[in-house]
């Protein structure tokens, strides 16, 4: 095993219970350091990376992390015949290709179920469990950190840096926390689902990814007002089967309105969550810790015992599928503006203008005349719909710009170029969401 920190201990308790699997050797970065966890009679712990590919190991399990030496060693692992097994998110969704290529190759079991939500066995049930279903839609909460900010947020009407330091003291944030609040660590997780759904490679800098740093407790309040919560959410969907066989596969991470009535909106605290839609089952949800070292262990352990068992491709059939980085939602957008007359139809004639229905206008009390909120959602619309009218009311931020100069746009005037629009926007669910499980009324 190379790893024996948080994982590689949990991963060794367990294992101590279970007489079919024997360790011979622990690669760690400082042998000296006293480890938590009782080592295995008769293991060696080891800095030589190399001692893990001698003939008497026929897996090698990588809870260390990282992508360069971590990686090299799976990949050199494989070449030598042996099952990998590993929990590293990172390195899976950067070269989950060639990993899958190299073991593919021996015909040796690579397995990696730990990677994605933790304890939550989803790897496993969409590779066996749905084998022969077809999956069409993934949403989920695959960060169990930001849910618990965002959580928190909700209870307690707090904003996001409020919680944060919080949330680093109990653990659950990194020290520099923005692969958790930036979305990525989420964003990683979702392209290995949508690989392994949908059999496409998505180029994870293509998507769509807005984590949860502008997201404000003022919009916990709009969202109460209209029976629902925020939620960072991983969507990915793939369209029925084109002419010519292809699919076409939409993947995106925002923070979204969620209807309180939902499971997902009931999944509070570090949960993670995760509802698949297939042809057969309709909808199905998964929900459990998403990290820790118990949850996190215990698929490790699974995957370890799963060795023994029929050698599978490490990867779903693999498929012709086009990527669409632009979607259809209904979007939610907070602005503030200075309290001028005829402000808010501004912004809502930059919204006409790009071809955008409105449904809803949400204001609280004014309490400052200079910062004035307000929350507008709208029909559903595409992604670069919105994407134009944000960069037209952040065009006017910080510089003079000559609306009038610009062909056939309405002049915004000064109480629109005022409006800033400090959280952007969330989504609110698809409709296709909502055909299945009626989140929106
Ligand atoms: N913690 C979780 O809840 C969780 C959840 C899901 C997935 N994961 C993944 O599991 C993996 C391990 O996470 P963790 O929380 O267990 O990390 P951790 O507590 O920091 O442990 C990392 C271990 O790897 C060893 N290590 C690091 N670099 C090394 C190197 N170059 N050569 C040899 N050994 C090295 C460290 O040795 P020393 O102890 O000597 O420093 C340590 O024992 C990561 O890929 C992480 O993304 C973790």
């Amino acid at each position: 095993m190379m790893g024996g920190g948080v994982v590689g201990g949990g991963v060794v308790e367990i294992l101590a219970k279970h007489a079919g699997v024997k360790f011979n050797r622990i690669c760690v970065r400082d042998a000296s350091k006293a480890r938590d966890f009782k080592i295995p009679e008769g293991c060696e712990v080891t800095t030589n990376v190399d001692s893990l590919l001698q003939d008497d190991i026929d897996c090698v399990v990588e809870v260390a992390g990282g992508t360069t030496i971590a990686y090299d060693l799976m990949l050199r692992a494989m070449a030598a015949g042996k099952s990998v097994v590993t929990a590293n998110k990172a390195a899976i969704s950067l070269h989950l290709d060639e990993l899958s290529e190299a073991s593919t190759k021996v015909q040796a079991p690579f397995l990696y179920e730990a990677a994605v939500c933790g304890g939550i066995p989803i790897i496993n049930t969409i590779q066996s469990g749905l084998r022969g279903d077809s999956i069409n839609r993934i949403v989920g909460i695959m960060n169990g950190t930001t849910n618990y900010i965002l959580s928190r947020m909700e209870k307690e009407g707090v904003q996001y840096l409020d919680v944060l330091k919080d949330a680093q003291d109990l653990g659950y944030a990194e020290a520099d926390p923005a692969a958790d609040v930036e979305g990525w660590d989420a964003r990683s997780k979702l392209c290995i689902l949508a690989k392994l759904s949908f059999g496409h490679t998505l180029d994870e800098q293509a998507l769509y990814c807005q984590g949860l740093t502008r997201v404000s407790k003022e919009d916990f309040e709009y969202a109460a007002m209209m029976d629902s919560t925020i939620k960072l959410l991983g969507v990915t969907t793939a369209s029925e089967e084109e002419e010519g066989g292809t699919r076409t596969v939409k993947a995106y991470l925002s923070p979204m309105l969620i209807k309180k009535s939902t499971p997902i909106a009931s999944a509070s605290g570090a949960t993670n969550l995760i509802s698949l839609n297939s042809k057969h089952i309709g909808e199905s949800v998964y929900m459990g810790a998403g990290a820790g070292r118990w949850p996190t262990a215990q698929s490790v352990v699974a995957d370890i015992l799963r060795i023994g068992a029929p050698y599978s491709p490490p990867l779903g059939a693999s498929a012709d599928a086009r990527f669409e980085r632009d979607f259809e939602s209904r979007f939610y957008l907070r602005c503030v503006m200075k309290d001028q007359i005829g402000a808010i139809a501004r912004l809502t004639g930059l919204l006409a203008d790009a071809g955008i229905s409105v449904f809803s206008i949400l204001q609280t009390p004014i309490t400052d005349r200079n910062r004035v909120a307000c929350a507008v959602v709208t029909d559903e619309c595409r992604l670069s719909q919105v994407e134009g009218v944000i960069s037209r009311l952040t065009e006017g931020i910080g510089k003079k710009t000559n609306w009038s100069k610009r062909p056939n746009r309405r002049s915004p005037r000064a109480t629109v170029r005022d409006a800033i629009p400090c959280l952007s926007w969330l989504c609110e669910e698809s409709p296709e969401i909502q055909k299945t499980t009626r989140l929106v009324p």
